[in-house]
């Protein structure tokens, strides 16, 4: 059975919103990375955020299937690709996860990290399979029909201007700061549009770049895949639109791709990376950034959490701030956040 029912295909009702209880799952990742922040520790981040993620997965009625993960079995104790989560009961979905995205950002206290999970129907999520790296492209709705990864970015900018009734000068596209970006930098500094460079976290890049008023038109680069998907599903519920296209770093990582079917010249829009019509997303942040607030601690032993709640099917975007008890939470995760 799908996540829609089949009252809901009817339209008389709606159903169960699990990005309702996916936020719990994300505010516990970020409440256990926050304890890391700034304190230069990467992998011990990424772990708590993996361990608590993954502990209050097991709370969620479903029959999951992770198919953007930790990595691969050998290497990922938890959340690793084909892991089943849940308790088998419907309905069945893919899971894709980043228990902390800006894995550096958080070790070092910089903004914008975040932890972020999304859901779809079974078998309606894009796999990668070899391919770490995509090449992006994302802007919101008004510009989706003028996004091309084939064309030349100049060419794609001028459009994006002439779209938005500005000229090229006044565009902002935002790029993840990478030497692998130097020449489409140059490009784009030649025709005199701005730029604006992070140093990681390109799944807050895309959603700046499908929101309205972020001051950012474009995010355009090479990231993660499972970013790209993330993303996807993200855009799926804001609207908007991002195309990406596999990007092997290099001929042992192409040949992999090409052995497992992949077709590498194929432009993968937000329905090929995400094909499902019921997509839940969730997102809480662990640093301060301008999507989110982060991890705040509070008078009395208590932490705040902010998060972004959403699902495709109605296009509902939540911001949800919670209140936790650090010494409760602690007692009854026996100690795994708080
Ligand atoms: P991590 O959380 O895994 O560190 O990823 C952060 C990130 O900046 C992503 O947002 C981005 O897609 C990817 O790294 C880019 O990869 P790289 O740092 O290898 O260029």
């Amino acid at each position: 059975m799908g996540v829609i029912s089949h009252d809901q295909r009817s339209g008389e009702k709606p159903d169960r919103n699990l990005a309702l209880e996916l936020v719990r799952v994300t505010e516990a990742a970020a409440l256990a990375a926050a304890r890391w922040v700034g304190k230069g520790e990467k992998e011990s981040a990424d772990g708590a955020a993996v361990d608590a993620m993954r502990l209050l997965l097991d709370t969620v009625p479903m029959a999951g299937t992770v198919v953007i993960g930790e990595g691969e079995k050998d290497e990922a104790p938890m959340l690793y690709n084909g892991e089943e989560i849940g308790d088998g009961s419907p309905p069945e979905v893919d899971i894709a996860v980043d228990p902390l995205e800006g894995t550096t950002l958080c070790a070092r206290g910089m903004p914008s990290a975040l932890s972020v999970i999304a859901l779809s129907e079974r078998g309606t999520m894009f796999d990668p399979g070899p391919c770490v790296y995509m090449e992006k492209i994302a802007g919101n709705s008004e510009i989706a029909d003028c996004l091309s990864l084939t064309e030349p970015l100049a060419e794609v900018v001028a459009r994006v201007a002439e779209r938005k009734g500005k000229s090229v000068g006044d565009v902002t596209i935002i790029m993840l700061d990478r030497p692998r970006h130097e020449r489409a930098v140059a490009e784009v500094r030649e025709l005199g549009a701005r730029i604006r460079l992070i140093s990681d976290g390109d799944v807050s890049a895309a959603l700046f770049a499908v929101s309205a008023d972020a001051g950012v038109d474009l995010l355009w680069g090479i990231g993660g895949t499972p970013e790209g998907v993330l993303s996807a599903a993200a855009i799926k519920c804001l609207g908007g639109q991002l195309l990406g296209r596999l990007w092997p770093r290099d001929d042992a990582e192409r040949q992999a791709a090409l052995d497992g079917g992949y077709d590498l010249d194929e432009i993968l829009d937000v329905d090929r990376l995400v094909s499902g019509q019921d997509v839940f997303f969730a997102a809480t942040g662990v640093t301060d950034g301008e999507l989110l607030e982060g991890v705040r601690y509070r008078r009395g032993g208590k932490a705040s959490t902010e998060s972004l709640v959403m699902r495709s099917r109605s296009n509902t975007v939540r911001t949800v701030s919670a209140r936790h008890d650090q010494a409760k939470l602690r007692e009854v995760t026996g100690g795994r956040y708080g």
